[in-house]
């Protein structure tokens, strides 16, 4: 098998005897952009969930650079190299730029510095003022807010949910740049949720599919957009965007 830097296998999940995830298994490979795709519902949010641990499997586990992480804490997890960002662009209104970068610093020990921050500023490429409010930021700009505070800390996994939602279409080009890029120049595994197949032909090496729960299919792109299952899926699903 290929070399796995993250994996689940076997993740059931329910909410009350509600099934939400039903034995879903995947893998990331370094440097790898794994898309992660299905209608709304389908599961996406509550995976990710499932591997930052704030929502506990019935069954499956979640491993880790060749570790099983599963009964692991939220804040082991993200010591250990888990980054995530969340599918709504929501950034402290009141506090500037320069003071969610320093929250986001001493979040973690030992603190990250300031030159960290210009780090993950400058591969965000977020060019704002440090002094403005955070919340008078744009959709995108909130966006490389929350990119560059999970890359100044140099993760080896990177979750991101819905990281295009609310871009236009040469916002999305830029952002599939700076993803690509950590992936490339760092070797960073990368899981990107879309619910809009098409965006991922540009910038998943592979795609897994999820419907209801399940995995309905998984592979390269362009193989995986012409898959009856996926294609029943998602035209049942459309207009629900
Ligand atoms: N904490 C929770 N309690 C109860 N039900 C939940 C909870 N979190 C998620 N769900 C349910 O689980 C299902 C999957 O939700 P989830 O948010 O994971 O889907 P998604 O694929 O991320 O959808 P979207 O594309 O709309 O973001 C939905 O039916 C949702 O209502
Ligand atoms: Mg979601």
């Amino acid at each position: 098998m290929e070399n796995v830097l993250f994996s689940c296998e076997g993740i059931g999940l329910s909410f009350g005897n509600r099934p939400v995830l039903k034995d879903v298994s995947l893998h990331v490979a370094p440097g790898e952009i794994l898309g992660l795709v299905g209608p709304n519902g389908a599961g996406k949010t509550s995976l990710f969930e499932v591997f930052t641990g704030r929502y506990t499997p019935r069954s499956g586990r979640v491993c880790m650079k060749g570790t099983d992480i599963s009964s692991l804490s939220i804040h082991e997890r993200a010591r250990l190299g888990l980054a995530r960002t969340y599918q709504s662009p929501i950034v402290p209104s009141s506090m500037s730029v320069g003071d969610v970068f320093r929250a986001a610093r001493e979040a973690y020990r030992p603190f990250l510095s300031r030159f960290d921050a210009e780090w993950g500023a400058r591969h965000a490429h977020l060019h704002v003022p440090w002094d403005r409010p955070a919340g008078s930021l744009d959709t995108f700009d909130r966006r490389k807010l929350m990119l560059a505070c999970q890359f100044m800390r140099a993760p080896d996994v990177l979750l991101l949910d819905e990281p295009a939602s609310g871009l236009i279409n040469s916002e999305i080009d830029t952002l599939d740049i700076i993803i690509r890029h950590q992936a490339d120049e760092f070797g960073i595994g990368v899981i990107l949720i879309e619910h809009r197949l098409e965006l991922l032909t540009a910038i998943a090496d592979r795609v897994v599919v999820l419907d209801l729960g399940e995995v309905i299919a998984s592979g390269r792109p362009d193989e995986v957009f012409s898959n009856p299952r996926v294609k029943a899926a998602y035209f049942e699903d459309a207009g629900h965007g």
